[in-house]
């Protein structure tokens, strides 16, 4: 028997970088760590819910006590997000997924040429959070918004163009906080308004966070 804000519900979140191959040995990818989704998860998981985490490839060990899936492209992270989501109470999209991922994976390494330019083409991925805020049946769903300019502005956009519940800005022009750092600060944006979360240890802003999606969640 499980107690908590979140005992009996199911949470899902994505976390950490996508990687999209280029060709046998290259890739683009971003300087997500995984930690502020992982943090929520270990903080979903002390709330009482059934956590399912995806992840894209990060240096961190799974939590204890939850589903952990191991992804490395966009489409694969959809494709179990998609999976999970049956059941699934909150739905928190912490991943940094890729926006475009290379049209073509070349079979063998890119060899250097006399040329001074190199040009890839590029193709959109999915968009795995507001696939999911499409679903019959939606879960709560979160999102993050990564910005270095207009944050509030851009935030609030991505809010309404992705059908989210709640979405989470944070600024990633500031030093110390966001990509890879420990502590993170964030404004919290729904549609009753804002609220601005000060810096704080990720672990310490996660549990803040799954206690405020639970009232919420509870609330819709
Ligand atoms: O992993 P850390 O080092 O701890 O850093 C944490 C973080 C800065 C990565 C995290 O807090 C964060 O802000 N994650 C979202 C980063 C991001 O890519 O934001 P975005 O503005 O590009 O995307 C907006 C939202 O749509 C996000 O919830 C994202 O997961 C989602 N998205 C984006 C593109 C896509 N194809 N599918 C998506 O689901």
């Amino acid at each position: 028997f499980v107690t908590g804000a979140l005992a009996g519900k199911k949470v899902v979140i994505t976390a950490g970088p996508t990687r999209e191959a280029i060709d046998p040995v290259r890739y683009i990818s971003n300087h997500s760590s995984g930690k502020m989704g992982y943090a929520l998860a270990q903080a979903a998981v002390e709330a009482g819910a059934q956590t399912v985490l995806i992840s894209g490839p990060t240096q961190l060990a799974a939590p204890d006590r939850l589903e952990f899936i191991a992804v490395t492209t966009a489409e694969e992270m959809l494709a179990a997000s998609l999976q999970q989501a049956a059941g699934c109470d909150v739905f928190i999209a912490a991943a940094a997924v890729a926006d475009y991922r290379p049209v073509q994976v070349a079979a063998q390494k890119i060899k250097k040429t006399g040329d001074a330019n190199l040009t890839l083409e590029f193709v959109k991925n999915p968009d795995i959070v507001a696939t999911i805020a499409a679903l019959a049946e939606k879960p709560f769903t979160v999102g993050f918004a990564a910005e270095s300019e207009n944050l509030i502005a851009y935030a609030q956009q991505k809010l309404a163009r992705k059908n989210l519940d709640l979405i989470i800005a944070n600024n990633i022009a500031v030093t110390g906080i966001g990509f890879n750092a420990d502590d993170n600060a964030v404004t919290v944006i729904d549609k009753t308004g804002q609220q601005e979360i000060s810096q704080r240890s990720k672990q310490q802003l996660a549990r803040e966070l799954i206690a405020l999606f639970a009232q919420k969640f509870k609330d819709s």
